[in-house]
């Protein structure tokens, strides 16, 4: 059992370095892992406790001792609560608004997929950016590291990413969510008439849309990536390939043209793939309409 002083300082060790705040208790976002990794340091140091009376006992000469570290460990899980609590309840209503998000692209999905002949979604893949990600984010834009920031600030800690059939299949559900009383869209960037340099396409929307809680209703933003099966492919390789860091220089701008070229060649296909579509549907039409004078 670790005497009152380790305790206290494995609480130290874990405001400041979990957290690396400036004060504790501003911004203890964290991801799932880095939960279990307390939780697993805090069951380390429980392990020491017996389970009947809840008294502290030495492990090593298994005597109980007095209440008092007993009590550290108390202070030490309420620091705890009062650290986490409040990113638990930011990620939570990140993760709300994916679902919120996800169930509108879904539906959507249902209901065009009736009208015409095919599914408009292949697939809808979300994320919550993770606690890395959005401390380094702050970081980056100079921004102090509190709940308040991230909700004012950063866009994309939610985000959902709808991958489609077609380059049509894109715009056509793109007008139906925008339009919806619900969403209003903050930002639109379209890198599939605009590609990036490194030859990125994809339709990328920011919205404002409403969770609602226990406590009532909350905006909150969400960014949405809409892309067709190509855009995805190529976009995927694309950035398990940026990450490479040991490439050398003459390989990596070697690289980079011959993805921008790939890229080029799947716009291509992309394009061919729609034309093959428009050509299935029209002579799928030319024979319903037949089908139909037959009966008349
Ligand atoms: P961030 O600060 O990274 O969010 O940049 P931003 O706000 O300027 O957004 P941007 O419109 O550039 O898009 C950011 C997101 O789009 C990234 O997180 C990627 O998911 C995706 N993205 C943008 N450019 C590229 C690219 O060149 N390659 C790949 N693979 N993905 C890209
Ligand atoms: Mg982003």
């Amino acid at each position: 059992m670790p005497e009152r002083k380790q305790i206290d300082f494995i609480m130290t060790d874990h405001i400041n370095n979990a957290f690396s705040l400036p004060s504790a208790g501003k911004m203890p976002i964290t991801n799932s892992e880095v939960i279990n990794m307390k939780a697993d340091k805090n069951i380390e140091n429980a392990k020491n406790f017996t389970a009947d009376n809840n008294a502290p006992v030495d492990s090593a000469q298994n005597e109980p001792k007095t209440t008092e570290a007993q009590m550290s460990v108390d202070q030490y899980l309420e620091q705890l609560h009062a650290d986490f609590d409040p990113v638990y309840n930011l990620l939570t209503d990140y993760q709300c608004a994916v679902m919120e998000v996800e169930t509108k692209f879904n539906i959507l999905n249902s209901r065009l997929s009736m009208q015409g002949e095919h599914n408009p979604i292949e697939s809808i893949k979300s994320r919550v950016k993770d606690y890395d990600s959005i401390i380094r984010k702050l970081e980056r834009l100079h921004l102090p590291i509190t709940v308040e920031a991230v909700e004012e600030n950063l866009m994309d800690v939610a985000g959902v990413r709808v991958i489609c059939s077609f380059i049509d299949d894109i715009y056509k559900i793109e007008e139906c969510f925008v339009s919806q009383e619900d969403v209003t869209l903050i930002m639109r960037k379209d890198y599939i008439q605009n590609p990036k340099p490194s030859g990125y396409r994809s339709l990328h929307l920011i919205v404002k849309t409403p969770i609602y809680t226990e406590n009532g209703k909350k905006d909150m933003y969400v960014e949405v990536q809409m892309r067709t099966i190509a855009m995805d492919f190529w976009a995927s390789l694309e950035h398990k390939l940026r990450y490479k860091k040991n490439l050398n220089p003459d390989t990596a701008e070697q690289l980079a043209k011959e993805l921008e070229a790939c890229a080029q060649e799947s716009a291509k296909l992309d394009e061919k793939m729609l034309r093959i579509r428009n050509r299935i549907a029209e002579d799928g039409a030319a024979v319903r309409i037949k089908d139909i004078s037959a009966l008349t």
